[in-house]
């Protein structure tokens, strides 16, 4: 077995785990980070595309906002789409000055990964067998296979950021665990179509047949998705039967016409909203998916994955400048209150939007009260804004 030695030893190069890395090396803190898939793969993941304000103001203060400049579409606010109209929330006004930038997940892991290259970081792809060991100790334990050598590195610190799937989060002793859940009864499906966006901002639109969104990649790239059931399978969904609901659910008074494209990628993701608390356990420090999903109709799970690696790698900062122990200490419960507080967001704006199976006349009626009293009252509005710009201060 070959054994080497790093400072913070990282799984997964998500946002999380390449930001971290990123953030620690401009601290002069070393990293090594290892990562099951291929750089192709990561590089062609097409995942959520929204970043807040913050997420942006990171990206640049760090030497990462070049690309984003040039080719992130900057919103000013979104529109929510209900009994044949258009209602704007707008960001900039409501939140005096805040924007969100329109940027896939993927363009902001090559960014990353193309700047940690650069400055010769210690990352390896298609490792195998990723484990974590002693982290109650001072000197926790990375280990690995790649191309068939097993690997074992001493760290100082571990960071999960392995995603929802990954292996960091099952080496806490699960008696120290807490987790909350909830599962909603449905799905989006949802696909990148080669067409220029039918509207110039996000549209949420919530229609008895269920809810619909049109997002974008680029202007010429446009992400759409449809409410599905939590029992359909992607084969339930061919293109033709996503055009139809898609041009039925966007439908407005004014005839809004939806243009279609060829659709050059279809997924199908669940609702699904988890928490695990504490977020860290003796040297183990987890971050982003590894700790915590939300619901997608909020947009908020690569912001908060990058929120968490900054109050990490501070507070690892702190540690490696002063011996302070503090910041460490309560890494979880800084990173929980703005979990929570998103949590709850994606949570509202899901049970707002959605169609859930069971409901009934009234409560589409209520529904629509909520709707509207956000769409009219500028103090909803103003609340929905600073929420989804992530502004909010808990
Ligand atoms: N060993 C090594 N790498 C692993 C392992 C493992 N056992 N398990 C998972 N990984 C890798 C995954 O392949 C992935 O590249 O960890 C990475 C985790 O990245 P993400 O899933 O992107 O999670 P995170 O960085 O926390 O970013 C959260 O991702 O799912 C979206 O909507 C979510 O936007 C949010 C963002
Ligand atoms: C996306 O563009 O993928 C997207 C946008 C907004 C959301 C979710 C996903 O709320």
């Amino acid at each position: 077995m070959r054994r080497e030695k790093t400072q913070v030893g990282i799984i997964g190069a998500g946002p999380a785990g390449l930001m971290l890395s990123h953030l620690l090396a401009r601290t002069g803190i070393e990293s090594v980070v290892v990562e099951r898939r291929s750089r192709e793969y990561i590089e062609k993941r097409v995942r959520a595309g929204v970043l807040e304000q913050g997420t942006v103001n990171l990206m640049r203060e760090t030497g990462l906002g070049a690309r984003l400049d040039r080719e992130g579409l900057v919103h000013r606010g979104i529109s929510l789409r209900f009994e044949g109209t258009d209602h704007r929330i707008a960001f900039d006004e409501l939140t005096g000055g805040s924007t969100i930038t329109v940027y896939g997940q993927q363009e902001v892991v090559k960014d990353l990964i193309a700047a940690r290259i650069a400055a010769g970081a210690r990352l390896h792809f298609e490792v195998e067998d990723a484990s974590v060991h002693e982290i109650g100790s001072s000197t926790p334990r990375l280990r690995y296979t790649v191309r068939d050598e097993e690997v074992e590195v001493e760290c100082d610190f571990i960071a999960g950021c392995d995603g929802f799937h990954g292996v960091s989060r099952d080496a806490i002793p699960v008696d120290r665990l807490t987790r909350y859940e909830r599962e909603y009864p449905f799905g989006w499906v949802g696909i990148l179509a080669s067409v220029a966006p039918s509207s110039e901002e996000l549209i949420y639109s919530s229609h008895e047949r269920g809810f619909a969104l049109l997002s974008m990649r680029s202007p010429v790239l446009t992400r759409l998705y449809v409410q599905c059931h939590r029992s359909d399978t992607i084969e339930d969904w061919p293109d033709e039967r996503i055009w139809e609901e898609l041009h039925l659910r966007l439908e407005t008074d004014d005839g809004f016409a939806l243009a279609e494209g060829p659709v050059v990628e279809k997924t199908i993701a669940w609702m699904h909203s988890v928490v695990t608390e504490p977020m860290q356990f003796g040297r183990l420090f987890l971050a982003g998916d590894a700790a915590h999903i939300v619901p997608a109709t909020g947009a908020k799970g690569l912001n908060l994955a990058v929120a968490d690696v900054r109050v990490l790698a501070g507070a690892l900062d702190a540690w490696y400048r002063t011996g302070s122990t503090a910041a460490l200490a309560s890494y979880s419960a800084t990173c929980l209150r703005r979990v929570w507080r998103a949590q709850h967001f994606s949570y509202w704006m899901t049970t707002m939007l959605h169609r859930f199976p069971g409901d009934d006349a009234f409560q589409r009626k209520l529904q629509l009260a909520q709707l509207r009293w956000v769409a009219s009252s500028r103090d909803a509005a103003a609340s929905l804004a600073e929420n989804y710009v992530g502004m909010v201060r808990v």
